[in-house]
């Protein structure tokens, strides 16, 4: 029986004997463990998401978070993946547990797609590849794996600005956070310069996190001959390269031109980590699949780090859910479904290209005379405007626009219905 104390009794009788709900409600409180716990910040992106639920205005938009919109405004099933879950159903498949390591078919082809297929290093089976819940549970194992594993200084050197998760990922497992220049609020573009200094500042053996594509929230990414550049003195350096490539085909529409930088750092000679996420490049959001991956050295260093990298996976989830895993696998492996696969990404990719177009045309149109050029060089889901916390705030207020502070837009949710009054809200607090 469980003991009562003097105190608790008297509250129980206080409970039993008043029907008024502040007594019941001091008495419960009085009896709470997480009285001390407070009221922690809302989620930056998922707040905006919030208070654009709340907006009563009919032409409000929201460019606050990163997924897919069809040109109504719509969250968009890509055909390849409607098919390939037909095709799965049909299969009546079971559903028991995963390897730790996730589905294996699915962990081939995601690092397959990445390096190219015949990539030697596949062939040579010098890749630790395992699936996590999406792009976001790859980092975090990965980050894991680093901070326990990595030999070098347990410091994480990140772009400025970068993916507002990446920090906390890295912080969560105790690694030091630092931060190289990436974008030139000048130019709206690369600052390679400033990230060719701070990176050769870098200390020795040290690790360095790369977005492969699509920088978000930049959107601006480095040229080919960058890439080519930053390559050669990152392995000066000596520092292992971490890419985070949450947008393969996403960015340009082609799966192997986004693929460039991880592609050109591996035939460089790097060994490189990298995370992988179908979120936006399938739009499995929801369905969570993702990889994480390590080239190693030899075979026998891939195995004992698999070895060491399942070990830490065992006691966080177990391992990763099927469905998803299914649907990419299935794509991935049937020449039919990769072929739509590959049109339907390409599809997304244009309509955010002509979008930023549109946009900038219209802002044109407008009377704008600031230059807007950087809307349509920068890449991807995301424009950074260049618009300060001030005008983002005047955009929500008077014209229902939704955005993040830092003046980054969603280009994926605009559709060619509200491009003119997006660019007519964006002009009116801009000139
Ligand atoms: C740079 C970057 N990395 C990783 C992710 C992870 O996405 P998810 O966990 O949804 O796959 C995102 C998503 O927005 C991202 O932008």
């Amino acid at each position: 029986m469980a003991l009562i104390t003097p105190a608790a009794r008297t509250i129980n009788n206080l409970i039993k004997n008043t029907t008024h709900p502040s007594l019941y409600h001091v008495a419960s409180r009085a009896n709470s463990w997480w009285s001390g716990v407070e009221m922690g910040p809302p989620d930056a992106i998922l707040g905006v998401t919030e208070a654009f639920k709340r907006d009563t205005n009919p032409s409000k938009m929201n460019l606050g978070v990163g997924a897919y919109r069809d040109d109504n405004g719509k969250p968009f099933v890509l055909p390849s993946v409607r098919k390939a879950e037909e095709l799965i159903l049909s299969q009546k498949l079971d559903k028991e547990y995963l390897p730790i390591s996730g589905n294996a078919d699915f962990c081939k082809k995601a690092i397959g797609l990445a390096l190219g297929d015949d990539h030697p290093a596949l062939a040579n089976g010098l890749n630790v590849t395992v699936q996590g819940i999406s792009g976001t549970g790859a980092l975090r194992i990965g980050s894991t794996f680093l901070s326990k594993f990595f030999p070098g200084p347990k410091t994480v050197w990140l772009p400025a600005p970068t993916w507002g998760n990446h920090v906390p990922i890295f912080k969560h497992v105790n690694m030091d956070v630092q931060q190289y220049r990436y974008y030139d609020p000048k130019t709206c573009g690369f600052d390679y310069n400033g990230a060719l200094e701070d990176i050769r500042n870098i200390p020795e053996n040290s690790l360095i996190m790369l977005h492969a594509c699509a920088h978000n929230p930049t959107g601006v990414d480095p040229k080919d001959e960058h890439w080519d550049e930053l390559s050669k003195v990152i392995k000066q350096r000596k520092l292992l390269p971490f890419f985070d490539m949450a947008y393969q085909g996403f960015a340009s529409g082609d799966v192997a031109k986004d693929a460039y930088a991880v592609r050109k750092f591996l035939d460089d000679g790097h060994n490189i980590c990298l995370s992988q996420s179908f979120s936006k490049n399938m739009g499995l959001y929801g369905e969570r699949a993702g990889a994480f991956s390590i080239i190693c050295g030899d075979k026998d260093e891939a195995a004992r780090v698999l070895s060491q990298v399942k070990i830490l996976i065992r006691p966080l989830y177990s391992n990763p859910p099927l469905h998803g895993s299914r649907i990419v696998a299935t794509i991935l492996n049937t020449p039919e479904l990769h072929s739509i696969w590959l049109n339907d990404v390409k599809g997304m990719a244009d309509r955010i290209i002509s979008m930023r177009s549109k946009l900038k045309d219209n802002l044109e149109k407008e009377g704008s005379v600031r230059n807007w050029s950087h809307i349509t060089e920068q890449i991807g889901m995301f424009c950074f405007t260049g618009m300060t916390p001030q005008q983002v705030e005047k955009l929500t207020k008077d014209h229902s626009v939704y955005l993040t502070k830092d003046g980054r837009i969603s280009v994926a949710g605009i559709a060619s219905t509200n491009v003119d009054y997006l660019a007519h809200a964006m002009h009116q607090v801009t000139k």
